[in-house]
């Protein structure tokens, strides 16, 4: 039975009231789940800070092994795991799998880094003093996680949060709280003491959100969501002049040149569109290809995604709103002159599907070019060549990642370096890791998750003056 509380200073306890969580794949409902208020929300943040001293002066090889022990046991209980995330998301279990194993990475990096912490001892220039830095936990924080990918989103935040010696309340998306849930339940199992993972899932995250941001024991707000709610949260932020990590939106342009490997540029194009059902920031958005390959790349992505099995290999959408909007997408993009080359229409159910779906001609006014599109659909346009190709990728006010296929390790380079994203894919569709540092540029966000860089975030730098 996987636990549907809140989880508070060690404690499970149901609420007031519970909401449901359904079963994108089928509609139906899939579990209930307590369902948190502001109050709620303060207690988890008195359990924090009460708990905040003792994880901080915790020895960070007690903390690493701590994770190590929650790496282990993500790892034993990865099919139940897989499971439940499937449960709540809908999508094919092959998919479930692999996120759990890119959710416990997060745990493993963060317990070796744990013990990495460093600070500096240098001479003043003056040479009448030592300049002596630490690093130390900025304290309790607020994570705020998606529902793409209910288990890694919060391993990313909680482990290096964990490392770093913070303590957390999470709240994870009303969407798909269980894995969030399931993942508590484990941290404690692996020794978490109680009171530094609080878990308060919520119908009201406004009210939530307004109650924590608001009270001055918090230090810092992670959040992993839409550049709209991101602007929003980082203004509210401004009151307490909190700590920020942003991962927002993205609108990856995937550039194919004429000298590509054209073979391998679809393989990376499936795997950077397909991935979560296309529901992921940093999901291939626009496809940004030499004219002169551009029918061969085409021709051959088609039968790929043609070739995908709807429900088997391709999940739902997460509910029936993200449907209406895809479908709304390619509706806009065909009115502007785009051709529908495989696809195009909600799937007949049940569920909340939608078939994979290939564009080809699509203008640069299309919203689909402009938007986040979050779902299976394949946007292409062909370019002249590599400046209208660069410039095209970085028309985006976001800046998450980027993709390119090239043979020319020089053009590799330059484009590169041109292209205004965080993270940029390189002969590659996918470029999440938890030993690389993943975050954004423009308004894609602030701060980097994962690599040597993610336990920056709950750190700061304390600088003492010695004689
Ligand atoms: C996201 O969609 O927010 C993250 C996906 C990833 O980590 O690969």
């Amino acid at each position: 039975m996987a636990p549907d509380g809140l989880f508070i200073g060690g404690a499970w306890r149901q609420a007031a009231s519970a909401f449901e969580v359904l079963d994108p794949a089928t509609g139906r409902v899939a579990a209930r789940v307590a369902d948190a208020t502001a109050r709620d929300a303060l207690q988890a943040l008195d359990a924090a800070a009460d708990a905040q001293p003792s994880w901080a002066a915790t020895a960070p090889r007690a903390r690493a092994e701590i994770l190590r022990r929650a790496y282990e046991l993500v790892t034993e209980r990865a099919e139940a795991l897989a499971r439940l995330a499937t449960r709540e998301l809908g999508r094919p279990l092959a998919e479930s799998r692999a996120e759990v194993a890119y959710a416990a990475d997060f745990l493993r990096w963060f317990s070796e880094e744990a013990v990495r912490v460093g600070g500096e001892h240098r001479t003043a220039p003056s040479g009448d003093y030592r300049i002596v830095t630490a690093r130390v936990p900025v304290g309790p924080c607020y994570l705020i996680t998606p529902w793409n990918f209910p288990l890694a989103m919060v391993t990313r935040k909680v482990a290096p949060a964990l490392a770093a010696g913070c303590t957390v309340i999470l709240k994870p998306a009303e969407a798909t709280p269980l894995s969030a849930l399931a993942l508590a339940e484990l941290l404690a199992e692996a020794g978490v003491p109680d009171g530094v993972v609080n878990v308060v899932p919520t119908t009201a995250p406004a009210e939530v959100t307004g109650a924590l941001l608001g009270d001055g024991r918090l230090r810092k707000l992670s959040f992993t969501g839409s550049t709209e709610v991101g602007r929003l949260l980082l203004a509210q932020s401004a009151g307490g002049v909190l700590r920020a990590s942003m991962e927002l939106g993205g609108n990856a342009p995937f550039l194919v040149f004429d000298d590509a490997d054209v073979a391998a540029a679809v393989e990376g194009a499936v795997t950077a569109k397909m991935r979560n059902s296309g529901q992921s920031c940093v999901a291939a958005n626009r496809f940004l290809v030499h004219e002169a390959v551009a029918e061969e790349f085409t021709g051959a992505l088609r039968e790929r995604l043609a070739a995908l099995e709807v429900g088997r290999e391709v999940g739902p959408l997460i509910d029936g709103d993200a449907v209406e909007r895809v479908d709304g997408l390619v509706g806009d993009a065909k009115r502007r002159g785009a051709e529908i080359r495989l696809g195009g229409a909600p799937h007949a159910g049940p569920g909340w599907f939608y078939p994979p779906t290939l564009l080809t001609g699509v203008p640069e006014d299309a919203a689909i070019t402009r938007q986040e599109i979050f779902g299976p659909v394949a946007a292409v346009a062909a370019y002249p060549d590599e400046p209208s190709m660069v410039a095209a990728a970085n028309a985006a006010p976001a800046g998450l990642v980027a993709f390119l296929f090239t043979r020319d390790l020089g053009r590799a380079m330059r484009v590169g370096a041109a292209l205004e994203a965080g993270m940029v894919g390189v002969n590659r569709g996918l470029v999440s890791n938890a030993a690389a540092p993943f975050g954004g540029v423009k308004q894609s966000g602030l701060g980097r998750e994962g690599g040597l860089e993610g336990i920056d975030e709950y750190l700061e730098v304390k600088y003492l003056a010695v004689p």
